[in-house]
């Protein structure tokens, strides 16, 4: 099935000493989303960026959105300064807070859209009530933490069940999947009902940029007409 494939660059993976031409770099090279890992060496361990690194390389961006994925405990008081940072979606983990519907109505109020994730051993049981109120899903394919890790083939069957989930809910809700895309798995994921795609190792880890998200797109152009 053909759908709008949309194609999120992790600058998780890029040299943060030059995060402004990184940035640039990847919407030069065809980015549709930048994707911002936020790691607080508490929910996850690992430590990386806020808002101040959001907020510095906003002139950057133009008008391709940010996409923040929150893994850090607690997340609500983290959630304004993020909008105020120029943040456009802002998802969390629900383990990471204790107030789930809270949370979200906390994103919208913000003016921002929000986003469930799901770690690879995490129920989608927390989209029974949750569904409608959210604009993206985002189900991890590794354990957070760490960039270039393996991608965990046992999230395709969720994949596919969220993508039913969407379909009957009929509405426009975006199904992100993170960690360990690469060109040559990312069919597999799209075939399985995904429609947005991060990646930072596959597309950072890479010479020409640009090359790494044509060899992306051209896979999933031959799983679509296969
Ligand atoms: C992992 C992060 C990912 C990570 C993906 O905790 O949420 O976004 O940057 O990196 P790759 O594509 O290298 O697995
Ligand atoms: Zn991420």
């Amino acid at each position: 099935m053909s759908r709008n494939y949309q194609i999120a660059p992790s600058i998780l993976s890029a040299d943060f000493a030059r995060l402004g031409d990184e940035v640039r770099a990847v919407i030069a090279a065809g980015a549709d989303l930048i994707h911002f890992d936020v790691m607080d060496n508490h929910y996850v361990p690992n430590l990386t960026i806020g808002p101040m690194v959001c907020s510095a390389i906003k002139p950057h961006v133009g008008t391709t959105p940010i996409d923040v994925h929150l893994m850090v405990k607690p997340v609500d008081a983290i959630i304004p300064e993020f909008a105020k940072a120029g943040a456009n979606i802002i998802s969390f983990h629900p383990e990471a807070s204790e107030h789930i519907d809270r949370t979200i109505a906390l994103i919208r109020d913000c003016g921002c859209r929000p986003g469930l994730v799901f770690n690879p051993a995490t129920p989608l049981s927390y989209l029974d009530y949750t569904l409608d109120k959210l604009d993206l899903v985002l189900l991890m394919s590794v354990n957070p933490g760490f960039g270039g890790q393996k991608f965990i083939d046992g999230v395709l069957p969720k994949v596919a069940e969220v993508r039913r989930r969407i379909d009957a809910s009929g509405k426009s809700i975006l199904l992100e999947v993170d960690g360990g895309i690469k060109a040559d798995n990312i069919a597999k994921v799209a075939a399985a009902g995904a429609d947005t795609f991060v990646a930072g190792s596959a597309i950072y880890g890479a010479n020409d940029y640009a090359a790494a998200i044509r060899n992306m797109r051209s896979a999933l152009t031959s799983h679509v007409s296969a």
